[in-house]
C-alpha cells in the first residue's frame, strides 16, 4: 500500500500549478481550479504535505465573491482545452463577483466546512492548523449564509441548485426529466471535452444545449439569484448538495466550539441544522423506493429516481435508525447485487442506467468515499469495509481513472474518463491511512 500512496502523492502533485497554488483536477479535461474537487484534494494533501492543503484551500477562497458566494470554476489560468470557458460564462456580470479573479456563476456541493474539520482531524499540529482554520472559517460561515438567505425562497431550510453542474453529479439520468421541460436552441459550440475522452464516456451535444441554455438564462439577468429562482427550468433541492451543506454546518459548530467567543455563529449553525434536518427528512424521502431523491422546485414534485446521492445523507447523520436500515436495503437490493462493485451512480434496474457514461450509472470514488463515511457512523461496518475495498482495488488494478464501470464482469478496461484524475488519488491516500 505504501507504492500505491506515493503513487497518488505524485498524481497530486504533478497536478498541483505551483504558481497559483491549487490543483487541477485532471490535465487536459479539467486544466482548471474545481470547487469540490479542491476539497476532496486537500484532504488528501493534508496526510503529507500541510502546506499544500491549506494552499488549496487558500486559492479557492480567494475567488469568493462579496456576497459570500464560492463559484464553482476558477479560471486562475487560460487554456484552450475546456469548454465553456470565462468568456462563456461573464459571471462578472453579476455586482458583486469577485474582482481579482475570473469564475463561472454557478457553484458545487459545499464540502469546505467539512473539509476543514478533515484537515484538523489529520494534521498533527493542531495549534497551526487551528490558526489557519481561525482566519478561514468566517468565509465559510459567511457561505453558508448566503445560501439560507439566497437559495431557499420558501425559507424552508433546504437550498436550490440551479444548474446540473451545481449538483457535481453532471449529467445524471435525473436530469432528463427537466430536460424533458425544455426547448433550448441548437447551440453553435466546440466541445473539448470529447478530445481527451470518448465520446461514449461523456454527456451527447444535445445535454450540452440543455447545459448552455441554463447559463444563458443566469446571464441574462446577470446571475441575480432572485431572477434564477423565479425563471430557470432547472431549479433542485438536491439530498447530495444538501447533505454536503448540512454536513458543513456541523463541522462549523465543532470547529467554532473549538476556536471559542462564537456563540452566536454557534447558535444560528444549529438553527439551520435543525429546520434543515426536518425538512430533509419531510420533503426528500421517497417511502416507495425506500430512499432519498430529488425534489423538483420548478414543477412542485420529487423526482423518483434512486442514484448515489441518495444514500448519502447518512454521512450528515439526516436519517433514523429505522429509515437508515430501509435506506441500506435498498442499497444493497439494488446496487449491491453480486454481479455489481458499489456504489454505481444511478439505479443499475433502471432503463436509463448506462454504465460508462459520466454520471449515468459508472462508480465515483468521492461518492464512496461519502458512502464509507456514512455507512461506518451508521453502524454497517461490513457494507462500509465493502465499499472501501472495492474503492482501492478500482485504483489498484485500473489506475487513478475519474469513474470505474460497476458490472463485475468487465475485466479488461474498467476505468473511464480521465486518468490521472485527483480526488480519486486524494481520497485513495485517505482510505489507506
Ligand atoms: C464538465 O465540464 O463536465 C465539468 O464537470 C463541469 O463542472
Amino acid at each position: 500500500n505504501n507504492d500505491l500512496i506515493k503513487k497518488a502523492e505524485t498524481v497530486l502533485n504533478n497536478n498541483f500549478k505551483e504558481d497559483k497554488g491549487f490543483t487541477i483536477p485532471c490535465e487536459g479535461l479539467y486544466p482548471f481550479q474545481w470547487n469540490w474537487d479542491s476539497g476532496f484534494i486537500a484532504i488528501g494533501q493534508a496526510h503529507y504535505d500541510t502546506t499544500k492543503a491549506k494552499r488549496e484551500i487558500e486559492a479557492l477562497l480567494s475567488a469568493q465573491w462579496e456576497n459570500g458566494f464560492i463559484p464553482h470554476i476558477v479560471f486562475h489560468n487560460d487554456s484552450d482545452t475546456y469548454f465553456p470557458g470565462p468568456d462563456f460564462h461573464q459571471s462578472k456580470l453579476h455586482p458583486l463577483a469577485s474582482k481579482s479573479h475570473r469564475t463561472t456563476g454557478m457553484t458545487q456541493p459545499p464540502v469546505l466546512g467539512f473539509v476543514l474539520k478533515e484537515i484538523y482531524n489529520i494534521i498533527d499540529d493542531k495549534e497551526d492548523i487551528l490558526n489557519f482554520i481561525k482566519l478561514n472559517i468566517d468565509k465559510v460561515y459567511h457561505n453558508h449564509e448566503h445560501f439560507y438567505t439566497h437559495r431557499d425562497p420558501n425559507n424552508e431550510g433546504l437550498v436550490y441548485i440551479y444548474h446540473n453542474w451545481e449538483s457535481g453529479t453532471d449529467n445524471s439520468p435525473i436530469w432528463d426529466d427537466i430536460w424533458e421541460t425544455m426547448d433550448p436552441p441548437k447551440y453553435k459550440f466546440e466541445r473539448r471535452d470529447t478530445t481527451h475522452v470518448d465520446a461514449a464516456q461523456r454527456p451527447t451535444n444535445r445535454e450540452y444545449d440543455y447545459y448552455l441554455h441554463l447559463i444563458e438564462i443566469a446571464k441574462a439577468h446577470n446571475y441575480d439569484d432572485a431572477k434564477i429562482a423565479e425563471l430557470s427550468p432547472f431549479l433542485v433541492q438536491d439530498p447530495l448538495f444538501n447533505t454536503m451543506l448540512i454536513k458543513s454546518n456541523a463541522a462549523l459548530i465543532e470547529l467554532y466550539e473549538l476556536i471559542g467567543n462564537s456563540e452566536d455563529k454557534i447558535k444560528t449553525l444549529k438553527q439551520w441544522q435543525i429546520k434543515a434536518i426536518k425538512r430533509f427528512n419531510e420533503k426528500l424521502y421517497n417511502e416507495k423506493l425506500g430512499a432519498y431523491v430529488h425534489y423538483d422546485l420548478r414543477n412542485e414534485k420529487q423526482l423518483e429516481h434512486i442514484s448515489s446521492s441518495s444514500f448519502t445523507p447518512l454521512f450528515a447523520g439526516i436519517p433514523s435508525k429505522e429509515r437508515a436500515d430501509t435506506l441500506v436495503k435498498t442499497l444493497m437490493d439494488k446496487f449491491g447485487t453480486d454481479d455489481k462493485y458499489l456504489c454505481a451512480s444511478f439505479d443499475p434496474e433502471s432503463d436509463r442506467f448506462n454504465p460508462k457514461k459520466y454520471w449515468r450509472g459508472p462508480v465515483w470514488i468521492n461518492l464512496n468515499w461519502i458512502l464509507y463515511r456514512g455507512l461506518k457512523s451508521n453502524g454497517f461496518d461490513a457494507i462500509a469495509e465493502r465499499v472501501k475495498e472495492e474503492s482501492i482495488s478500482f485504483i489498484k488494478t485500473y489506475g487513478f481513472y475519474e469513474y470505474f464501470d460497476p458490472r463485475k464482469e468487465v475485466k479488461d478496461n474498467a476505468g473511464y474518463g480521465g486518468n490521472n484524475f485527483s480526488w480519486s488519488a486524494a481520497l485513495l491516500i485517505d482510505l489507506l491511512k
